[in-house]
């Protein structure tokens, strides 16, 4: 006799596509390494339950690179979520993506049901001015509080839970990348502290690397960049990212039922040529 399970669900993960719509971006266009990642999702996934973009969606944050990734997006075989980073631009964003879920206070985030999951999609997308470094990330109070909510309501509703937000709130062991990160990430990893066994997994963007590891005790994945590749080490001058990495993006297998493992397959794409 065999034991029939439910099929996981899928999710798929891509981060720091970098889009641009008017000039190529470090002698490459953005559109062609995205437009690539989405048609072997599309051949391969077909049947992923949506696409979650982990922020840094265009690289100049103008309405006109909005535009751009709104023609990419069109017609695909899955619901689309957005997060927001440090080179998007929040109110350019909502133009072109009006129907894009906000919470009260108009910052880019939501809680999404699927399957037995809730997804908690945070914008750490801050005013230069307010950060002691350009390009790093904050929640803040008011973001935190959207996030204490939606753990509080999870609690309740008896859901499991995968956190995104773009800016890490772990170093990763990349000291330019660390030196941007979520600078309230002690606040983050504190708010989540209660809800620890209720959340299987966090999601940062960003680092444009795959890696994996724990903070505070809960597992985090960052996904390889669709469109520019970070080294381990590098180079002290130059273009810090390397063309020879191959891209990437994650294909999360979310448990249909209790007990079942959540599995991520990180899909690697050879650079063109
Ligand atoms: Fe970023």
């Amino acid at each position: 006799m065999t034991t029939e399970r439910a099929a996981p669900l899928k999710l798929l993960v891509m981060a720091d596509l970098h889009l641009r719509a008017e000039r190529p971006l470090h002698g490459i266009d953005p559109a062609t390494s995205v437009t690539r990642a989405l048609a072997h999702a599309r051949r391969h996934h077909p049947d992923a339950a949506a696409l979650l973009l982990l922020g840094d969606l265009v690289h100049d944050g103008t309405e006109a690179d909005y535009r751009r990734l709104a023609a990419l997006l069109q017609d695909l075989p899955w619901p689309v979520h957005f997060l927001l980073g440090n080179h998007d631009g929040r109110a350019a964003f909502r133009t072109v993506f009006p129907e894009a879920p906000v919470d009260g206070a108009g910052f880019v985030q939501s809680v999404q049901p699927l399957g037995r999951h809730r997804l908690i999609l945070l914008d750490s997308l801050e005013d230069p001015a307010r950060l002691p470094r350009r390009h790093a990330g904050r929640l803040g109070p008011e973001r935190l509080a959207f996030l204490a909510a939606a753990l509080d309501e999870a609690d309740r509703a008896g859901a499991r839970l995968l956190v995104f937000v773009h800016h890490p709130a772990a170093a990763i062991g990349i000291a330019g990348i660390d030196a941007i990160g979520l600078v309230d990430a002690d606040a983050f990893l504190a708010t989540l502290a209660p809800h620890r066994a209720r959340i299987d997994h966090l999601f940062f963007g960003h680092v444009h690397r795959a890696t994996t590891g724990t903070v505070s005790g809960l597992p985090f994945t960052t996904p390889a960049s669709t469109t520019m590749q970070l080294p381990f080490q590098p180079p002290a001058r130059g273009p810090a990212h390397d063309p020879q990495l191959p891209a990437g993006y994650v294909v999360a297998l979310l448990p249909a039922v209790s007990g079942a493992p959540l599995v991520l397959h990180h899909e690697m794409l050879l650079p063109a040529g």
